[in-house]
């Protein structure tokens, strides 16, 4: 069985170096921006290079162009020599976005990039000879020759680049709606197990007891017995006790019963009871009416920001602030503890900021979460809901 282990180890080393050694002018090419490679290349060569190239006079008359470009615009090189620069990339295409294009290009002199800042937000686009568009980054450089201003023109279609960059953008909002539906059916069936706890459990033992109290009227009571049913009573009330606090674990009874100003208010209470620190509750209980979803989602966000504090934050106070302002709700966390790094919002194995945040892109609000203003140190976190018009 050792044999395989060997073998391997044996061979890893060299072949890691000959793959290396293979890749390696793969990548140089692949990394290396296309402008820098054109730029080393200088003149050499020109109708050969890999890249799509093309040379304009001043007046943007198409001087050279290479099979790369031709391919790139479906045409031949014979028939882009002479042509104007216009017809395979517009001028009415050159100029969405930015004001320095192609056009200008006269004046600014070299090395004048003609994308956007992102690949997305591309400012050329190209034209096939077949009349279709095509979104192009590309660079320019100028050089003089013979008293004449020559601009060498390198292109790449990012057609393929762009399709990526879609398709993981609508993944991306794929998973997010996703992560919104496993939240609330998670939210949902902890509702209904709470529920269930309470009512089907709860109301049993609590007949249990009042059964074992009239057995032991009945029973006449030898102490031996009576000791036995005490015993019982009290291994029922702390079933009953733990039944309660599992159940207000998944779902707090509050949310329903009360609302969420209720809601939040037991659970600061609960919270100052179990730790040194003071949390402050700025909210109006008119104000905080919403309707189910919004408010598990609030809830749930106060929840976690608290146990936050507790496990991480060694604060001493907290200021838990809920307004209305217009139509959005503004939540503010903050508190006077050790302060939260960029870093530890991507912890990979912690989910309680992720899932913080998740839920509040959920219902289309906006969260930040950093550091207090002014270096006073400790945490803040600022949230805004836009809640539907039709709430009161
Ligand atoms: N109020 C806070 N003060 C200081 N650090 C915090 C605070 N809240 C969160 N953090 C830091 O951010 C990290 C990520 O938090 P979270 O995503 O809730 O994961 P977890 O609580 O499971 O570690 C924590 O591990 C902690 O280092
Ligand atoms: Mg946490």
């Amino acid at each position: 069985m050792s044999q395989p282990d060997h073998f391997s180890l044996h061979f890893a080393a060299p072949l890691l170096a000959l793959t290396l050694l293979l890749t390696l002018p793969l990548a140089w090419l692949l990394l290396m921006p296309a402008y820098a490679r054109a730029a080393r290349r200088g003149g050499k060569g020109f109708g050969h290079a890999g890249d799509a190239t093309i040379r304009t006079d001043a007046a943007q008359t198409i001087l050279e162009a290479n099979p790369a470009a031709a391919a790139m615009f479906g045409t031949s090189v014979a028939a882009m020599r002479g042509a104007a620069l216009d017809k395979f990339i517009p001028r009415d295409l050159r100029t969405l976005g930015q004001q320095q294009t192609v056009g200008h290009f006269g004046d600014t002199g070299v090395n004048l990039r003609m994308m956007g800042r992102r690949a997305v937000d591309h400012a050329v686009s190209g034209l096939k000879a077949n009349g279709a568009r095509f979104p192009l980054e590309g660079t320019i450089a100028s050089v003089d020759e013979d008293g004449q201003t020559v601009y060498t023109i390198v292109l790449r279609d990012i057609t393929a680049r762009k399709q990526v960059h879609e398709q993981l953008e609508r993944s991306f909002s794929q998973l997010r709606q996703l992560s919104a539906t496993l939240q609330s059916i998670r939210e949902e069936e902890r509702k209904h197990i709470a529920r269930e706890l309470h009512d089907d459990l709860g109301q049993l033992l609590a007949t249990l007891r009042l059964d074992l109290t009239l057995l032991g009227k009945l029973a006449g009571a030898a102490p031996a017995n009576a000791r036995i049913l005490d015993n019982m009573d009290g291994l029922i009330v702390t079933a009953i006790t733990s039944l309660r606090r599992i159940a207000s674990n998944l779902r707090p009874r509050a949310l329903d019963e009360g609302g969420l100003y209720f809601a939040l208010q037991s659970l600061r209470q609960d919270f100052i009871q179990r730790h040194p620190v003071n949390v402050e509750l700025l909210a109006d209980e008119t104000e905080l009416t919403l309707d189910d979803a919004y408010s598990t989602v609030i809830y749930r966000i106060v929840q976690e920001s608290l146990t936050n504090i507790a496990r991480h934050a060694e604060a001493r106070n907290v200021t838990v602030a809920l307004h209305r302002v217009d139509s959005e709700l503004a939540i503010e966390i903050q508190d006077d503890g050790r302060g939260i790094e960029d870093s530890d919002m991507d912890k990979a194995t912690s989910f309680g900021l992720l899932g913080m945040r998740e839920r509040v892109w959920g219902l289309h609000g906006t969260i930040s979460i950093g550091a207090n203003e002014g270096g006073a140190g400790g945490t803040r976190i600022d949230i805004a809901l836009p809640l539907p018009a039709e709430r009161t």
